[in-house]
């Protein structure tokens, strides 16, 4: 099993005298002001909390958007600061976007075009010219803080994450295009990669597979992405794709692309588990009332389209209509984490899943019992554990999702080997999570047997299989993502 200093390791070795900086536009830590002062937050989202624990071990530099109220009273004069604040071990550069940069890069190009494109969820992609000119400029502005992060170093490394920055690898090799200074840079894609047919719709294709070339390595979770991403590039820049090695020739190069699966850090989730003021929440919530509740299922979620919330409710009806054993006797605790609200398809979403609980819960409810009970928020991290690990099953029904980290977070924090994993079948997950009850949450009728499957389920088959999912997160911890990253950026380095 991979650890932080395996990692450490590989760094050392395979980036050896190399200044190691990591770009992202969501920043792992936001000072934020709060009626007790100035607090330290982590944001919601699989990115941060996966990459974080690697920045940990190997240190370097994290560029990322500033956020919060309070960012900019805790930098220094280069706009950097040292985190986790606690027990500092690398450097966060905080890079500033005005409302209006924000605007068109993050709300506009980045979740609104991109992000779209790239999930198969026939939510049309909104092509807008400003939004266009603000991603470049964004991305110039990122570009330049990793420039001015490298400029006394001989060579440095440089890690992209995500569909925010495909155009600032070109701009950092570009700018940085003499001898003096040798740039490896690869890119983690951290969402699904679309087809040829749909990709070639978007105005702007060619300059985004072109900003992303100039990286020497890129990779994705699956290999259809890998696929998908070089047939573009076939196709859109007419260039000679090798799909045995998986990279194309490009400017006098080879460009690399390969899947790495990322996940989470599976011991620590499994020994947090296990605290005692998990134990009190897991009592909590099995009984907030005086009568325990029979059964308890689970959903942990950005609100987002894509994680099919609204379509999990519609299976959660048809189950309680199609065996009305389960009324009174089955609960489903969905904790929602608000996101990019700004966006009218993502608040007119929130208003949407409010509805559905509440007309279900109106169709339903009898005495103090409602089948869905919706928090909004992010719940504290003993509060997250113990409902994990009480939970008889959990759901994850994405529509379309790069990996899906809840999915691998449950599963580590299933000690006791008594939940199943509800997964959707077009979450990246599934493709390793074999031992989970896969779906398509399109179809209600299948999605609804399902819940009564995994609720059916022998103990004894419920610990097989989850014993084995157990296994496979453990051995294909982050700590191996990164590992096969670095060892695979090492590789390919040399041309
Ligand atoms: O899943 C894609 C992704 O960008 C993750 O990498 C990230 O953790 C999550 O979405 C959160 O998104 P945002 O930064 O917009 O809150």
């Amino acid at each position: 099993m991979y650890s932080a200093e395996d990692v450490k390791k590989i760094v050392k070795i395979k980036l050896k005298g190399y200044k190691f900086v990591l770009v992202s536009n969501r920043e792992p830590y936001i000072h934020m002001h709060t009626p007790g002062g100035v607090k330290c937050k982590t944001p919601a989202g699989g990115l941060t909390a996966a990459l974080d624990p690697l920045m940990q071990a190997c240190g370097g530099t994290w560029g990322a958007g500033g956020s919060g109220d309070a960012d900019r009273e805790n930098v220094d004069k280069h706009n950097r600061t040292r985190v986790p604040p606690d027990k500092p071990e690398y450097t966060l550069k905080r890079v500033w976007m005005s409302k209006d940069e924000v605007d068109k890069f993050y709300f506009g190009f980045s979740n609104q075009t991109l992000w779209s494109l790239c999930h198969n969820v026939f939510e049309k992609p909104v092509y807008n010219k400003s939004f266009w000119n603000g991603y470049r400029h964004s991305n110039k502005l990122f570009a330049n803080a990793v420039t001015e992060e490298i400029k006394n170093e001989k060579n440095a490394f440089i890690w992209f994450q995500d569909y925010h920055l495909a155009l600032a690898p070109k701009m950092i090799k570009k700018a940085n295009n003499h001898k003096k200074r040798k740039i490896v840079s690869a890119h983690f894609w951290h969402i699904p990669w679309p087809p040829y047919l749909v990709f070639r719709t978007c105005p702007w294709a060619k300059e985004i597979l072109e900003g992303m070339l100039a990286n020497n390595l890129i990779g994705f979770h699956l290999k259809e992405h890998c696929v998908n991403f070089l047939s573009c590039v076939e196709k859109i820049l007419d260039l000679p794709v090798d799909y045995k090695k998986l990279a194309v020739a490009y400017d006098e190069r080879r460009v690399f692309v390969k899947n790495f699966p990322i996940s989470i850090d599976f011991d620590v989730v499994s020994t947090l588990a296990k605290k005692p003021g998990v134990k009190k929440e897991m009592k909590k919530a099995r009984s907030p009332n005086k009568i325990p509740y029979k059964y308890i299922g689970v959903g942990v979620d950005r609100i987002d389209y894509t994680k099919g919330i609204i379509e999990r409710f519609k299976a959660i009806d048809r189950f309680l209509e199609k065996y009305p054993e389960y009324q009174n006797n089955f609960v489903f605790v969905e904790a929602g984490a608000p996101s990019r609200t700004r966006i009218p398809s993502y608040a007119s979403l929130n208003d949407e899943i409010e509805k559905t609980a509440e007309e279900i819960n109106w169709k339903y409810q009898t005495g103090y019992w409602k089948p869905i009970k919706y928090i909004q928020g992010k719940l504290s991290y003993d509060e997250l554990l113990g409902l994990y690990r009480t939970a008889d099953v959990c759901i994850v029904s994405s529509l379309h999702d790069g990996m899906n980290l809840v999915a691998k977070e449950f599963i580590a924090a299933n000690v006791d080997r008594t939940g199943i994993l509800l997964l959707s079948g077009f979450a990246g997950a599934a493709e390793e999570l074999r031992e989970a009850v896969i779906v398509n949450p399109f179809d209600i009728e299948e999605f609804a047997d399902a819940i009564n499957t995994s609720l059916k389920m022998s103990r004894d088959e419920k610990k097989k299989r989850m014993n084995a999912l157990r296994n496979s997160v453990k051995e294909n911890n982050i700590y191996k993502w990164v590992y096969d990253f670095i060892n695979e950026t090492g590789r390919v380095m040399k041309g």
